[in-house]
């Protein structure tokens, strides 16, 4: 049902329009910047509409396609439905859609995969050309006529200060406690103009709570009920846990050797099921009153601000299954004081996570032998996701650690190759690499020590002859000794797999 008290400017509500009235109001070849991060907060009704508008043109012969600029991933509602009409001319900075996924590997789309930190600053410096639309999924717009942003707060502030038009969905189904639960600080500017950022610790509230647009720029707003959808996770298996399990002794040792405070410091962590299996290994674990400044807030670490373990968990948006995001709704009001969502120029901006000392834990695809990982692309061209936050992160953490099964599509894949196919973080911004079999601390450690202790402690069993047999060939036979390749070898592994379908020989 739709709640026709949220929109509370009487000026704005002659606005109210229909989905397919908003969505003719994109012209073909337009920049479209909306909200959404990770499957929570991204619009719904309008890219539908606009995505079936597409096709009634693309069938008449006509092109229409848009450049569409996000906060990180969206849903089936809007990357899904515009891709199935291969409606997107280029997208930036990160999708997880397997239709546009497919569209990118094709060929078909521009992707521009980028730090998500970037973005706002690049956009306000015109790096992406004008912005033609902003459509913004909202929790209810005030009397003051702002916007209070809904799940996610990704880009949102960018797109409406820097579009020349804006759309706004109100969507009943967010919850109306979520008003309050946002941080909005307007002091950045571009260089040399920038100001510093007053936040010390996570909790620390910094802004006012909602969006401010020029009421002028809305040309519609649609009213809506739909739920965020974001993708289903699937409960720890035993590998996830083993990963989990490696962490938390190694955290453990940290507190002992008075590197880590018992609450540890304010964590990140990445997407994905390992990344939710390590929020379960800490909820079990022996540290209290923990922090979160990450950019998502998943199931675990839900459940660890309801138990209490941790205190607070500052965030840009909800990554959560579509069960702990009904759950949520049904209590917003209890997690308000324990939640802030934030920009993401702010829930990733390098000097913050460097200040705070954020512990940074990601995933992902291959890890060379030297600690180079590529969390991207497959086999070096085929993209995945995107670099999302990791590098944020990764770079500016206390510690930064990455975390991956040691193998991947059934053990056809090693985790651990000769040379990665791709280089996203390079070795110094990997300090701690976990897999299942067990982690390697990298910290202090050169090149050739990294190189050993990697293949020694994470890779799996089957390929670790392989790997020791090609770092000793490498060791002697190599251009140079800091990190010793075989040139003609280091990528034979990947080729391989693209001839055979495995790595195995
Ligand atoms: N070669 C080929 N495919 C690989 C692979 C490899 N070396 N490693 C993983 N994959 C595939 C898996 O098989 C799986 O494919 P499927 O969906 O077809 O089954 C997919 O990648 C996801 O891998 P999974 O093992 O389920 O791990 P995950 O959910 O933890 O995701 C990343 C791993 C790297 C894809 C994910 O962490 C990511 O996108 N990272 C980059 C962004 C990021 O770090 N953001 C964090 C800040 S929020």
């Amino acid at each position: 049902m739709i709640d026709h008290t949220r929109i509370r400017n009487a000026a704005l509500r002659a606005k109210i329009t229909t989905a397919e009235q908003a969505a003719s109001l994109v012209r073909p070849g337009s920049t479209v910047g909306t909200s959404g991060f990770t499957g929570a907060g991204y619009p719904k009704a309008v890219p539908q509409a606009l995505a079936a508008l597409m096709e009634r043109e693309h069938a008449k012969g006509n092109e229409y396609r848009i450049r569409l600029l996000t906060g990180a991933s969206t849903g089936p509602e809007l990357d899904g439905a515009l891709a199935k009409v291969n409606g997107i001319s280029f997208r930036m900075p990160y999708n997880s859609d397997p239709g546009l996924r497919a569209r990118i590997n094709k060929g078909e789309t521009e992707y521009l995969d980028m730090h998500l930190s970037h973005v706002a600053p690049m956009a306000w410096a015109g790096f992406f050309g004008e912005i033609d639309t902003a459509i913004i999924e909202a929790t209810a717009i005030r009397e003051d006529g702002s916007i209070v942003p809904s799940s996610s707060v990704g880009n949102s502030k960018t797109w409406l200060d820097t579009a020349k038009q804006v759309i706004i969905e109100v969507n009943s189904w967010q919850d109306a406690a979520l008003e309050g639960m946002h941080d909005i600080w307007y002091g950045a500017a571009l260089p040399p103009h920038r100001q510093p950022i007053p936040l010390l610790r996570p909790d620390d509230r910094i802004g006012g709570t909602s969006l401010k647009v020029d009421p002028a720029k809305i040309v519609a707003i649609v009213e809506t009920n739909a739920p965020d959808r974001n993708a289903p996770f699937s409960p720890p298996d035993e590998t996830a846990r083993g990963i989990a399990g490696h962490l938390m002794e190694f955290f453990r040792h940290e507190v002992k050797m008075g590197r880590l405070p018992p609450s540890l410091l304010p964590l990140q962590s990445g997407v994905g099921n390992v990344a939710n299996a390590v929020m379960g290994g800490l909820e079990e674990g022996p540290f209290n009153d923990l922090t979160a400044y990450t950019e998502v807030i998943q199931d675990g670490m839900l459940g660890m601000l309801e138990t209490g373990k941790m205190r607070v968990a500052s965030a840009t948006a909800f990554s959560l299954s579509p069960e702990a995001a009904e759950s949520l709704n049904a209590r917003m009001r209890e997690f308000q004081k324990k939640i802030i969502l934030r920009p993401q120029d702010i829930s990733n901006h390098p000097g913050l996570i460097r200040r705070l000392g954020c512990i940074a834990m990601n995933g992902l695809i291959e890890s060379d032998i030297y600690g180079n990982v590529n969390s991207t692309q497959i086999m070096g061209s085929k993209i995945q996701n995107g670099i999302g936050g990791s590098g944020d992160f990764a770079r500016n953490a206390y510690i930064s650690v990455f975390m991956t099964p040691s193998t991947a599509k059934g053990g056809k894949i090693s985790a651990i190759v000769p040379m990665a196919s791709h280089v996203d973080h390079i070795t110094q911004d990997s300090q701690v690499l976990v897999t299942e079999q067990g982690l390697a601390d990298l910290r202090g450690l050169s090149p050739k020590q990294r190189a050993e202790v990697i293949i020694a402690n994470c890779a799996h069993p089957d390929y670790r002859p392989m790997l020791q047999d090609y770092y000793k060939r490498a060791r002697a036979g190599s251009f140079g000794q800091q990190s010793p390749h075989l040139l003609n070898e280091a990528l034979s592994w990947h080729q391989r797999f693209i001839d055979t379908g495995s790595m195995m020989p």
